[in-house]
């Protein structure tokens, strides 16, 4: 099975087909969608796709350290049909590696509840209170690098 994850410029074809597969899992199943300014504030943000032969299977973006040194993640996306292959740890683990070389020391993400298992599996650590955000419970997650 050929599987790559590689960059997409932001506004590309491959972006654009990126902002479908999120919007299929992570918008239309809350009946939200995706207004043109969120989208136009990715522009600074780093755009990981995973590909399976080709096909687009898991999307996630990166913000790059601050001067602190804490970077983001965001927008973490498997397409259900390749969802417990363990696509999903293999975006995270790439994304850590661009964001180390890129001088993170930390990195933090907003989780779906439903979500934290995995992130705690990849060494992430919840913190603070539960929150609302897009209409589902959330809760920050940190890790050192
Ligand atoms: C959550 C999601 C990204 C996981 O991706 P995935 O490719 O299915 O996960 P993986 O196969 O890489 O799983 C890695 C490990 O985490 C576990 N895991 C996966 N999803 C989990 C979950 N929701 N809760 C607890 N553990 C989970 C797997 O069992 C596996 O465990 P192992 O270490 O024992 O092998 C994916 O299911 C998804 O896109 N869900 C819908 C959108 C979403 O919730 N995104 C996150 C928003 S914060």
């Amino acid at each position: 099975m050929r599987i790559e994850i590689a960059q997409q410029a932001f506004g590309s074809a491959g972006w654009r087909e990126m902002v479908g597969l999120r919007t299929r899992v992570l918008r239309d199943p809350l009946g939200l969608a995706y207004s043109e300014a969120q989208l136009a504030e990715e522009c600074t943000q780093v755009h990981l796709a995973l590909r399976v032969e080709g096909a687009l299977a898991g999307t996630l973006l990166l913000l790059l350290p601050d001067r602190s040194g804490i970077a983001k993640l965001r927008q973490m996306a498997v397409a259900p049909a390749w969802s417990g292959q363990g696509f999903g740890r293999r975006l995270v683990l790439h994304g850590e590696g661009v964001l180390r070389d890129a001088g993170a020391r930390a990195v933090r993400l907003s989780a779906r509840e439903t979500a934290i298992g995995f992130y705690e599996r990849l060494g992430y650590a919840a913190e603070g209170p539960v929150y609302r955000e897009v209409t589902l419970p959330h809760r920050l997650m940190r890790k050192s690098l």
